[in-house]
C-alpha cells in the first residue's frame, strides 16, 4: 500500500511517499517529478555498498544519466570541507540548474546534500530518499538543511524543501540496531507530544518483528505530525518548538559527553523522561505519565535516567544552547501523553527541572 502525504509550504507543495519496496522500481517514481536527464546521487559508503548498484541500474533503465558521489559515513562528513568537495564533483559531473540531486542516506547525507542543493548554482532541485529511521521520520521532512562548523552543529544552513521525499522502510532492515533504536527515541517523542494512539500502538509492540510489521504506519504518523507542525510554523517561531520535547536536556547531555557517548535519540530519551518526571512532581503533568514513558523507552533499548554528572555542568550546557532566547527557555512539557505545550521559563528556574 502506498501512503502519500502532501507538504504545503509557502514556496511549494511536494509529496512524501511511503511504501515498502518502492526502491525496486524507483525510476518509475522519479519520472513523475523530474523530466530532465542528469542525476547525481549523493550517498555514503555504507548505503552505496548496500543499495547503490541496484539504484543506479534502475535509474539508468529509465534513460537517466546517473552519477554517484559517495562520502565517508558519519557526522564528521557534515562539514564545509566535504561540502567543497561535493561542489567540485558536481561541477566535474557537469551539473546545471536544470539537473537533479538525490540525497540517498541518513540524516547526515540529507542535511549535507540538501544544503549543497540549496546553494549550488544558487539552488538546484533535489529529492530526499532517507534510509535511516531518524531520516525517514524526522530529518528529511521540514526543509532544514545544514552543515556543521568546528564550533558547533548545524551552524551554516538554510530552509530548502525537496521536490519529493520517498521512503522505503525495507531499507531499515540493514540499519545497525543502535541506529534503529536511536530513531525510535524520536518516534516516542512524536507520540508523546501529539499522538496518544501511536503511543498505545508502540506500547503493545513486543519485538522487532512486530515493530517491522507496523513500521509503515509508524513512519506515516510521525511524518504527518512533522508535516503539520512545519506547515504551521516553517521557521520555528512557535509551534515547531513542540518538536523539541526532551531536547533541552537531551542536547545538554550530548554536549557534556562530546557527542560521543550517547546517540541523539538516547539523549532525547533521557531528556523526555527527566523533564516529565519533574513536571509531574510539580503538578503540571498528569500523574503516571513519566512511568508510561519509561516503560516504552526500556522496551526500545533506550536509556531514561540521566547519567551522574554535576547539575551545574548540564545547566551550563543548556545556557549555551542556541535555541534558548535571552533570559528565558522555551520548555516543552506534557499535559499528558499526546498533549504538549510550551512553557516559557526563567533560565534560573531551569535548575528545578534537573535536581533529582
Ligand atoms: N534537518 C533536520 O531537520 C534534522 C533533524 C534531525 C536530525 N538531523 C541530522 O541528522 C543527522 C543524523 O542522522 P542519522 O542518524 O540518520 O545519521 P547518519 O546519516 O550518520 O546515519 C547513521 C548510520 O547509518 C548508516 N545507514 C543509513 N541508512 C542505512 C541503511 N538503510 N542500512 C545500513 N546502514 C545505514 C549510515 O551509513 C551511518 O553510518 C545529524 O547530523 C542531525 O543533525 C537533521
Ligand atoms: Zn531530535
Amino acid at each position: 500500500m502506498l501512503n502519500k502525504l502532501e507538504v504545503n509550504v509557502p514556496q511549494k507543495t511536494y509529496p512524501i511517499l511511503i511504501r515498502k519496496g518502492i526502491m525496486e522500481d524507483i525510476g518509475y517514481e522519479i519520472k513523475k517529478y523530474y523530466y530532465n536527464k542528469k542525476i547525481t546521487i549523493v550517498t555514503d559508503y555504507n548505503v552505496e555498498n548496500l543499495y547503490g548498484e541496484g539504484f543506479v541500474q534502475n535509474l539508468s533503465s529509465y534513460g537517466y544519466e546517473v552519477h554517484t558521489i559517495s562520502i565517508r559515513p558519519g557526522e564528521n562528513s557534515k562539514s564545509i570541507e566535504t561540502l567543497t568537495q561535493l561542489y567540485n564533483q558536481l561541477l566535474d559531473n557537469g551539473m546545471t540548474r536544470r539537473d537533479l540531486i538525490i540525497a540517498f542516506g541518513g540524516g547526515v547525507i540529507g542535511d549535507l546534500a540538501g544544503f549543497a542543493a540549496s546553494t549550488f548554482l544558487r539552488g538546484i532541485n533535489y529529492i530526499q530518499i532517507p534510509t535511516s529511521l531518524l531520516a525517514q521520520i524526522d530529518s528529511s521532512i521540514g526543509g532544514k538543511v545544514a552543515v556543521n562548523l568546528p564550533r558547533g552543529k548545524n551552524l551554516v544552513g538554510s530552509f530548502y524543501h525537496p521536490e519529493a521525499v520517498i521512503i522505503d522502510s525495507n531499507m531499515l532492515k540493514t540499519l545497525p540496531q543502535r541506529y534503529l533504536y536511536d530513531g525510535m527515541g524520536e518516534v516516542i517523542k512524536y507520540a508523546c507530544i501529539k499522538d496518544k494512539e501511536l503511543f498505545k500502538k508502540l506500547s503493545i509492540i513486543n519485538n522487532e518483528a512486530e515493530l517491522f510489521s507496523n513500521i509503515d504506519e509508524i513512519i506515516y504518523r510521525c511524518c504527518n505530525i512533522k508535516r503539520e507542525v512545519v506547515e504551521k510554523d516553517e521557521k520555528e517561531a512557535g509551534k515547531r518548538m513542540l518538536l523539541n520535547f526532551g531536547h533541552t536536556i537531551g542536547h545538554a547531555i550530548e554536549k557534556v559527553f562530546n557527542y560521543e557517548k550517547y546517540t541523539h535519540g538516547e539523549a532525547v530519551s533521557m531528556g523526555m523522561y527527566v523533564i516529565t518526571q519533574k513536571s509531574e512532581s510539580l503538578g503540571i503533568t498528569k500523574a503516571g505519565t513519566a512511568k508510561l514513558i519509561k516503560e516504552l523507552l526500556i522496551k526500545f533499548n533506550l536509556p531514561y535516567q540521566i547519567p551522574k554528572i554535576r547539575t551545574e555542568k548540564l545547566l551550563e550546557a543548556i545556557e549555551l544552547d542556541k535555541k534558548s532566547e535571552s533570559d528565558f527557555i522555551n520548555l516543552v512539557l506534557l499535559n499528558e501523553i499526546g498533549d504538549s505545550f510550551i512553557k516559557k521559563i526563567d533560565k534560573k528556574d531551569m535548575v528545578q527541572y534537573l535536581l533529582t
